[in-house]
């Protein structure tokens, strides 16, 4: 057994664990949203739905209405749904680790979800025109492999559009970076990295038009959202979630934290399928 294969055995679990812990908690806190994510807010009275919803839509707004989108990491598919009611030309697969999350997903025409992990993707055929993956990559094994096997799957001048937990860039003091270490932690992050660390990676595997941008200003003011939303998790998940979303409400701009979303497409004379990757 190769070590690489432990490894992902272990983020495998770390990802199932913490969705066991803290995933009803989240849920009960969205009003049973169908989204599992942090949401990105317009004002601070606003249902934590109505941020998830602001999130989803953000992360298509670029991309052509139809065709075939990939969404890595698809939670309970509540995204990928809205998605395919709201565009009558898109299908959506849903690829997720979680086969609780997978069975719970929603049934439709154009949807289809299938088990598997971003770092090893069943797609090496391309037929995608977008890879999305909303709020996932920080717990991904190996985001270069993941994006290197979105390539794969992505149809050249194809899309990748996504959003990562991240660590802000030029912020970390020393302290910071023990609290990034507890923020691991209380999100079941595997590692998170920083805005230039991304544009280096999509670079290195040849994706072109990259944009990256910090949209944390409209996320962790609003974390006291979420503390309610671990009120009833497991000691330990619960407790340190708790003061870790009152550390993000309460950091304002000294928060160590980035929320990024990241965009950037696969060159129309991208090399073949089975040209070696750089
Ligand atoms: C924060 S949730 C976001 C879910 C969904 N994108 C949404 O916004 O509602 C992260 C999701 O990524 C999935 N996930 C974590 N690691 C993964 C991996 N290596 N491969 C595929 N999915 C993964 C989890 O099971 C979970 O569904």
């Amino acid at each position: 057994m190769s070590l690489s294969f432990l490894a992902r055995l272990d983020a495998r679990k770390r990802a199932a664990d913490y969705y066991q812990n803290l995933g009803d908690a989240f849920e009960a806190a969205s009003g049973g949203s169908g989204y599992l994510n942090l949401g990105l807010f317009e004002g601070s009275d606003e249902p934590i739905a109505a941020a998830q919803e602001r999130l989803v839509d953000l992360l298509v707004e670029p991309l052509p209405r139809s065709g075939r989108w990939l969404d890595v990491g698809c939670g309970l598919g509540g995204p990928a749904l809205r998605w395919v009611e709201r565009n009558p030309d898109v299908e959506v697969t849903g690829l997720n680790l979680s086969v609780e999350q997978l069975a719970r997903c929603p049934s439709h025409p154009r949807l289809r979800f299938v088990g598997g992990d971003a770092d090893r993707m069943p797609f090496v055929h391309g037929g995608y025109q977008a890879v999305l993956s909303l709020e996932a990559a920080f717990h991904f094994r190996d985001r270069l492999q993941f994006l290197q096997q979105a390539w794969r799957a992505l149809e050249p001048g194809g899309w990748l559009t996504l959003t990562d937990i991240g660590v802000r860039e030029g912020q970390l003091r020393l302290y910071d970076g023990l609290l990034a270490r507890g923020a691991r932690r209380m999100l079941g992050a595997e590692s998170l990295i920083q805005a230039g660390d991304w544009r280096n990676l999509l670079g290195q595997v040849g994706y072109v038009g990259l944009q990256v941008q910090d949209l944390g200003a409209r996320v962790w003011p609003h974390m006291r959202r979420w503390t309610q939303a671990v009120e009833g998790a497991p000691i330990g998940y619960g407790q340190l979630a708790r003061i870790g979303a009152r550390y993000l409400a309460e950091g304002g701009k000294d928060t160590p934290l980035a929320y990024l979303l990241i965009r950037a497409r696969k060159p129309e004379t991208a090399p073949p399928l089975d040209a070696p990757l750089r």
